[in-house]
C-alpha cells in the first residue's frame, strides 16, 4: 500500500530469541529443536503498516489457538507480543513483517512429547519489499496443484512442504500462487493465501473447516463485505466451477486483497480485476487508513 523501503535504508533485520534481541544473521537454534527436526512448531506472520502491526489481535488469538491445538503448553502469549513491540521499536521499523514461531523445545530425538522441554520463542522483524503490488492492479495469474497437506490445516504449523512443494510449481511456470484442490475438486486456499470467488455478484469462500487455514484476512474481508453489502456464502468451491466464475481473488496478510485474473491460462472473468474485488480492495485501504489515524 505504501512506497517500499529501499534496501539501502531498510533497517537491517532483527530477532527476539526468548527475550534476547540480536541480529536476525546471529540468532541460532539447537540442532535438537523439535521445530527443526519435526516441524513441531507453530507460527505467525503479521505485517507491519507505519510501524504499527495490523491485526495484532487476530492473530495473536490464532497463534494461542494453535500453540493448545498442538499442545504446547507454559508460552507466555502477551508476554511475546511485548517482545514484539520492544523489538520493532529497537529497529524503528515502518513498512515491515514480523514472523513468530514457537517449539515444543530441544529433547533428545523421539516422537512423544518430552517431559521436561522449554518452548523456543523465536520472532524476528524484518522490512517488507511488496512483491504484489503490479499484481494488485493488474490481477495475478495462477495454476492449480493438487492439495497433498495434511488434516489440519486449521492449524498454524511449520509443517509446510505441500505448500511449498506446490509454490514452486508456480514460480516454475511464472505464477503468482498455485490453488489447492482435493481429490472431490474442492478447493481449499492458496498456498499462502485465502480464494475468494464471486459468482451472481454474490462472494463465495470456503466455510471454516479443518481443511484451511482461518485466514486473519480472510475475516476481516468477510466483515468488510457485510459493511459493504455484499452478500457472502460461506461454501466451498470447486475446480469446475471456476468457468462460471465472474471475480477471483486472493487475501493474505503480505498479498492483502490480490486479484487472480487467469487460473490454468484460463481468464476469468472479463480478465480485469472485477468491481467486486476493487470495492474490497478499496475497503481494505481505508480500513488500513483509519487503523493509522
Ligand atoms: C495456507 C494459508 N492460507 C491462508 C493464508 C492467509 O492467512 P492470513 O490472512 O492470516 O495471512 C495463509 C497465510 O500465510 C496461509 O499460509
Amino acid at each position: 500500500m505504501t512506497a517500499p523501503a529501499s534496501v539501502a535504508t531498510a533497517p537491517p533485520p532483527l530477532a527476539n530469541l526468548d527475550g534476547q534481541i540480536v541480529p536476525l544473521a546471529e540468532a541460532r537454534i539447537p540442532a535438537l529443536d523439535r521445530g527443526f527436526l519435526f516441524g513441531d512448531a507453530v507460527y505467525e506472520v503479521l505485517r507491519l503498516y507505519a510501524g504499527r502491526p495490523w491485526l495484532e489481535y487476530d492473530h495473536f488469538e490464532r497463534l494461542a489457538r494453535s500453540l493448545s491445538s498442538i499442545r504446547i503448553d507454559g508460552v507466555d502469549v502477551e508476554r511475546l507480543r511485548r517482545r514484539m513491540h520492544e523489538t520493532i521499536a529497537a529497529g524503528s521499523f515502518q513498512e515491515a513483517t514480523v514472523y513468530i514461531q514457537i517449539t515444543r523445545g530441544s529433547a533428545p530425538r523421539a516422537y512423544a512429547f518430552p517431559a521436561a522441554a522449554m518452548p523456543l520463542e523465536l520472532l524476528f522483524v524484518q522490512e517488507f519489499i511488496d512483491p504484489y503490488r503490479e499484481a494488485r492492479r493488474t490481477g495475478a495469474r495462477v495454476i492449480l496443484q493438487p492439495d497433498i497437506r495434511w488434516g489440519r490445516c486449521d492449524i498454524k504449523s511449520t509443517n509446510l512442504l505441500g505448500n511449498v512443494l506446490a509454490m514452486q510449481t508456480a514460480r516454475e511456470v511464472g505464477c503468482l500462487e498455485a490453488l489447492l484442490y482435493l481429490p472431490d475438486g474442492t478447493l481449499t486456499e492458496g498456498t499462502h493465501t485465502s480464494l475468494f470467488g464471486v459468482h451472481d455478484g454474490c462472494l463465495l469462500t470456503a466455510p471454516s473447516t479443518p481443511s484451511i487455514l482461518p485466514g486473519v484476512t480472510r475475516k476481516l474481508i468477510l466483515r468488510l463485505a457485510a459493511q459493504e453489502r455484499v452478500p457472502v456464502r460461506e461454501e466451498p468451491l470447486r475446480r469446475d466451477q471456476l468457468a462460471q466464475l465472474s471475480e477471483l481473488f486472493l487475501t493474505g496478510t503480505t498479498s492483502e486483497v490480490l486479484p487472480v485474473r487467469e487460473v490454468e491460462y484460463n481468464q476469468v472473468g472479463a480478465g480485469d480485476p472485477g468491481p467486486i474485488t476493487r470495492r474490497l480492495q478499496q475497503a481494505y485501504e481505508q480500513a488500513v487508513k483509519a487503523f493509522l489515524k
